[in-house]
C-alpha cells in the first residue's frame, strides 16, 4: 500500500538521514528502484514528474501500475508515490488518481500567489492524508524542456510557505537539475543553514541530487535536508548500460533482441545507483 512521505520523513529529520526521492519513466525503472528499497529495507519516494506521467498513460496508469508491482512483488517497505514539479492542475489531477504525494512548484510565481495556491493544495491534500511539497526560490537547469537560472531562496519566505502546513519544503541554495557544470560553486550551507533555524522541525528537500559530491550531501543532512532528488544520475547509468550492451553486439547473439534481455543492463544499473544512494543518504534498514 502505498503511504503518505510525512511519517518516513519526519522520522529522517529526526534520525539525521535522507529518504532517496528516485524519477520513474518506466516499468523497468519502477521495479529497479521498488526492489532495491525492498533489499536494503529502505523507505522510498517515486517521483513522477508531468513529463513523465504523460510519457506512461496519465497519473491513474502510473499508480496502477505501481500499486500492482507493490502487491504482486511483496513490498513491505514504506513506498510513495509522488509528483515531481507539479502545477496546481496537475497537483489536483494527482490527488485524484492515487497519488499519496504531491509536489506543487509555485517558485516561479509571486510569493503571494504561491501561498495562495500551496495553501489551497495543503486543504485539498489533507483530505485524503496526501503529503506536500512546497517549493521556494527555483531549482536551476533543465527537466521536462523547462530551463530555470536557479535562484537562493529567500529564508523568510521559506518560513512563510512552511507555515501553511506544508509537510515538506524544497529551497533553492545553488542545486541546479541534470549534470553541474565544473565551475559550480558549491551548495550554499550558509543558506540552508538560515532555512533550518527558521522552519524547525519541517523536513527540507534537496534537488538536483545528481552529481553533488557526498561530502555535500552529508553536511546538508545534517543541516536538515531528509528528502533527496535524484533522476538524471539514474538515467546516465541506464544509457551507459545499454550503450555497452550494443556496442558489445550483444543484441545480434542469440534472443539478445529481447527486450527483456536487452534492457536488463540497464536495470542493473539503475539497482546499482539507487542502492548506492541509498547508502549515502543512510536510509538503509530505515523502514
Ligand atoms: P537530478 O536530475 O539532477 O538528479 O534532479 C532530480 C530532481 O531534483 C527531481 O526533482
Amino acid at each position: 500500500m502505498l503511504v503518505s512521505a510525512k511519517e518516513m520523513l519526519e522520522k529522517a529529520k529526526a534520525g539525521k538521514y535522507a529518504v532517496g526521492q528516485f524519477n520513474i519513466n518506466n516499468l523497468e525503472w519502477t521495479k529497479a528502484i521498488l526492489l532495491t528499497a525492498q533489499e536494503l529495507n529502505s523507505p522510498v519516494i517515486l517521483g513522477v514528474s508531468e513529463g513523465a506521467g504523460k510519457y506512461m498513460c496519465g497519473f491513474n496508469t502510473v499508480a496502477g501500475m505501481v500499486n500492482g508491482m507493490i502487491k504482486t512483488l511483496g513490498i513491505t517497505v514504506p513506498v510513495a508515490l509522488h509528483l515531481d514539479h507539479g502545477t496546481y492542475e496537475g497537483a489536483k489531477k494527482c490527488i485524484e488518481d492515487g497519488f499519496s504525494s504531491i509536489m506543487f512548484d509555485g517558485s516561479h510565481y509571486p510569493i503571494e500567489e504561491n501561498i495562495a495556491k500551496t495553501k489551497e493544495l495543503v486543504a485539498l491534500a489533507g483530505e485524503k492524508g496526501i503529503s506536500v511539497e512546497a517549493e521556494v526560490g527555483a531549482i536551476g537547469g533543465e527537466e521536462d524542456g523547462v530551463l530555470g537560472g536557479g535562484e537562493v531562496a529567500d529564508p523568510d519566505e521559506c518560513k512563510m510557505i512552511a507555515d501553511l502546513g506544508v509537510t515538506m519544503l524544497a529551497a533553492g541554495i545553488g542545486n541546479i537539475h541534470g549534470k553541474y557544470p565544473a565551475n559550480w560553486p558549491g551548495l550554499r550551507f550558509d543558506v540552508l543553514e538560515k532555512i533550518s533555524e527558521k522552519v524547525g522541525k519541517m523536513p527540507l528537500v534537496l534537488h538536483g541530487g545528481t552529481g553533488i559530491p557526498a561530502d555535500m550531501i552529508k553536511r546538508a543532512i545534517s543541516l536538515g535536508v531528509s528528502k533527496i532528488n535524484v533522476n538524471t544520475e539514474c538515467q546516465l547509468a541506464f544509457a551507459d548500460a545499454t550503450r555497452k550492451y550494443i556496442e558489445a553486439g550483444k543484441d545480434l547473439e542469440g534472443k539478445g533482441f529481447d527486450p527483456r534481455k536487452l534492457l536488463a543492463p540497464g536495470v542493473e544499473a539503475i539497482k546499482a545507483t539507487v542502492k548506492e544512494k541509498m547508502e549515502l543518504f543512510g536510509s538503509v534498514n530505515k523502514a
